[in-house]
């Protein structure tokens, strides 16, 4: 099933293949560098994986390109566009959503409401008077309850759409996480350790539903400890050890690259 209203130019049609480029990217914790140098090119439609042992960077870079951090040194572009320093309400307005490591829910909302509510960037009227009913945004109240409809449905969860979202289990939290970030119909959807957490029964039907949104259009840039999950499904990796990046590449390049065996997957 293709994403609903998602409109754009199918990946294979557009142009210029590099979706977003960045260069250089520093960033320091209280004179500690989170990470230094770190440059990278993730290509329209591809599955690009982000690896490498705790505390290696990942998820600060992720919270740069999300508008979180500010970078200290470095910039990167989506589409040529310069983002760095931006928003992370201008970063989804441009195309770039996320989930979070640490799952990010409105736990007293429904499932609906909480994907209601990321479509906010998308729309014009205030999400507070379409999710209470003001008249003055009745319909487009209506479309946002009917794009977040599709949305469950198109992650598996159409029959939990009134549950509260802190009464979802584990799995289904992290699924209704990512209809919530594809609300905001991003070209570029970051994932950070989407299978954390997971049986393996939860981590097939995900591996699933990330081929499924690649096949729809969206670029996937995929943080994740399950070696097995990531090399099974991405196209390209880049890992990071002590902020910096040591290798890139097909996975089968990276699997075999001495400085991955030594420095992340502790073999000598
Ligand atoms: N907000 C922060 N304040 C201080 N140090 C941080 C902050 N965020 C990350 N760090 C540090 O930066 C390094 C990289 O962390 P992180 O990006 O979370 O790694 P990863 O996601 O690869 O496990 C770690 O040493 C971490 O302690
Ligand atoms: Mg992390």
């Amino acid at each position: 099933m293709a994403i609903p209203q998602n409109t754009r130019t199918p990946a294979s049609m557009m142009q210029d293949a590099k979706l977003l480029e960045a260069h250089d990217i520093g960033r320091t914790f209280g004179g500690l560098a989170a990470l230094s140098g770190v440059s990278l090119t993730i290509n329209r439609g591809e599955i690009y994986a982000l690896i490498g042992p705790n505390g290696a960077g990942k998820t600060t870079l992720f919270n740069i390109l999300t508008g979180i951090y500010k970078p200290d040194s470095g910039n990167f572009r989506l589409e040529g566009v310069e983002m760095a320093g931006k928003k992370p309400s201008e970063m989804a307005k441009s195309g770039i959503s996320r989930t979070f490591q640490n799952i990010r829910l409105f736990a007293n909302m429904s499932a609906i409401e909480n994907v209601m509510v990321g479509r906010h960037c998308r729309t014009s009227g205030s999400v507070l008077g379409a999710i209470l009913g003001n008249s003055r945004t009745r319909a487009e109240e209506k479309a946002i309850a009917e794009n977040a409809k599709h949305l469950l449905d198109y992650v598996g969860l159409s029959k939990h759409a009134h549950m509260l979202a802190r009464n979802l289990s584990y799995g289904d939290q992290r699924r209704l996480e990512i209809a919530r970030a594809l609300a905001t119909e991003p070209k570029l959807l970051a994932l950070d350790e989407p299978a954390a957490g997971m049986n393996p029964l939860e981590t097939d039907s995900l591996k699933i539903l990330l081929e499924t949104i690649r096949r729809d259009g969206v670029t996937l840039l995929l943080i994740e400890h399950d070696v097995k999950l990531v090399m099974g499904i991405c196209d390209r990796l880049a890992v990071l050890n002590f902020g910096k990046k040591i290798a890139e590449g097909v996975p089968s390049q990276v699997c075999s690259n001495p400085l991955v065996i030594e420095a992340y997957l502790g073999v000598s």
